[in-house]
Formats: C-alpha cells, structure tokens, sequence
C-alpha cells in the first residue's frame, strides 16, 4: 500500500514511521511512505505556505495554492486520485472500524494541517475524508497521520511478522485482548492463572474469551453492547451482573446497619450523659 502524507514537517512523518514494524515493512517493500514537503510548492521565493485569515482572527492559514501543488505532484505522478484524507479535530473519529476500511485501499494521500488551518477552498477541491483521532486540538497534523497510518498498515498482510497477531487483538468483534503473561511463573507474589501452564489448548482457549468479555466489561462496557456473544456467553454475562447487583445490595444494607447501630450507640451515649 502506498501512503502519500502531504506535510510541513517531512522529517518528522519520516522519522516517525521509519522504525519498528512499519520500517521494516517499508524496507520489505510491502509499504510505500512519503512525505511530500508542502512548502517546495510555495510559488514564493521565501517558501512561504501561509497569510492571514480574511476577515481578521488570530494567527495564520496555510494557502490553498501550495497544498493544492503538493497534491498534484502526487495524483499526477501515479495517475490517479485516490482518497484523500484531511486530518482534523472536525472530522470522524477514527476507529478500528476505519483503519479496516483504508487499508483495502491501495493508495492514500494524507494532509496535514498547521497553524490555525487550510484555506477552505482547498480542502473543498482535493479533501475526500475528514478524520479525527479524538476530541482534543494537536499542534498539527502529523502525529494524527501517523496514528492513522499505523493503525491502517498493521492491518495489511505481512506487515506484523505472525499473521494470526491482527486478528486475535482488541477489538475484533468489539471485545479487548485477554490478558497475558510470560516468564517467571511467579512475580512479587503474583502468580500467572494455572490454566495457561496446564498445556489444555481448548481450556486455555475457553478461559481467554471468558477474560475478553470479562475485560471489556470491566474496562470497555460501552463496546459490550456491538460485541458477538453466543447466548451462553449472554446468559453467562448476566449471571455475573445478578451476582455483582446483589453483592452490592449487601454492601448497600450492611452500610445502613453500621449506621444505624453508630447512631443508636450516639443516642445511648447523649442518655447516658443527661441523666
Ligand atoms: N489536528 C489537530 N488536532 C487533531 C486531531 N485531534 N485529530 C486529527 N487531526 C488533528
């Protein structure tokens, strides 16, 4: 897959996604990253990319022209137009969900945003995706495309070195990983569930879905609701919350009896003090 990110900032996209796992996939020839400098496109002998907002307001836009250049340097080059995704607190948040989605494409061009934004006649004319990777403002565009593109490529075969490793993780079927460990079998007292040592495969197999679900409750709820259950698994759910409800009850009720008896025991006291 080729990723074509369109910056202010080359060395950081580069440099950013150049090691580990995406690295090596890139050397491997399986992934293609560039980072295509926005500001060799200014037409102004400064490199200058941006000017003042019309109408007033703080700060600075980039202009339309030098992104709309960088754009087709690229569409040019490989003949197409592929989408192009404009990384913005404006846009949809990015999800898992997403980066399945891209990664079926076979070419993306990223633009990354700077100063107070892009003049909106660009992103009108070149813009296909506008994405977000949460609700908070970054100082720029590149580390969201970065997240987004690792996010997409690990999703492309041979990019993770054990091909199982992108299926069986968080998220798949909307449940969190299980958790895991490794050696010692015991550390600072803690010791790893025996099933895992016990070499069942099918027990061992049995008790990871149990802590998917049990992990996604306790960690993730709100996914519980998009997540494939069998109606065991279902019934099994609501079991645990009955017992959970009720304990809590207990608790609930064994409160108010350590209250009352504090208070009776106050009233007792203050009796026996006026008489
Ligand atoms: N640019 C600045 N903040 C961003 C965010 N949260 N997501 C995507 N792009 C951004």
């Amino acid at each position: 897959m080729n990723f074509y990110v369109l910056t202010l900032f080359p060395e950081m996209i580069l440099s950013g996604l150049n090691t580990s796992m995406i690295g090596r996939a890139s050397e491997a020839g399986i992934l293609h990253i560039e980072a295509v400098d926005i500001r060799e496109y200014s037409a102004n002998k400064h490199y200058k990319v941006d000017d003042y907002p019309y109408g007033g307001g703080a700060g600075m836009l980039m202009q339309a022209q030098p992104v709309y250049d960088a754009w087709q340097s690229v569409t040019e080059r490989i003949g197409k137009k592929p989408r192009c995704v404009y990384v913005t607190p404006r846009g949809e948040t990015f999800r898992q969900e997403k980066a399945r989605e891209f990664a079926l494409e076979e070419d993306m061009i990223f633009l990354c945003g700077h100063y107070e934004g892009i003049d909106e006649r660009v992103l009108e004319e070149v813009v296909t995706d506008y994405v977000s990777i949460g609700d908070y403002v970054l100082t720029g565009g590149e580390l969201p495309a970065m997240v987004m593109i690792d996010a997409i490529a690990r999703m492309i075969p041979g990019v993770l070195g054990n091909g199982a490793s992108a299926q069986s993780e968080s998220f798949e079927g909307n449940l969190l990983e299980y958790p895991q460990y490794s050696r010692p079998e015991e550390w600072r007292g803690r010791k790893v569930p025996p099933v895992l040592l016990s070499g069942h495969h099918k027990n061992i197999e049995a008790w990871r879905r149990q802590q998917s679900i049990l992990m996604t409750k306790k960690y993730r709820p709100d996914l519980l609701k998009g997540a494939e259950l069998t109606e065991r698994e279902q019934n099994w759910l609501k079991e645990i919350e009955r017992t959970e409800q009720n304990s809590q009850k207990e608790a609930e009720l064994t409160e108010q009896n350590l209250q009352k008896e504090a208070e009776r025991t106050e009233q007792n006291l203050l009796k026996g003090e006026t008489e």
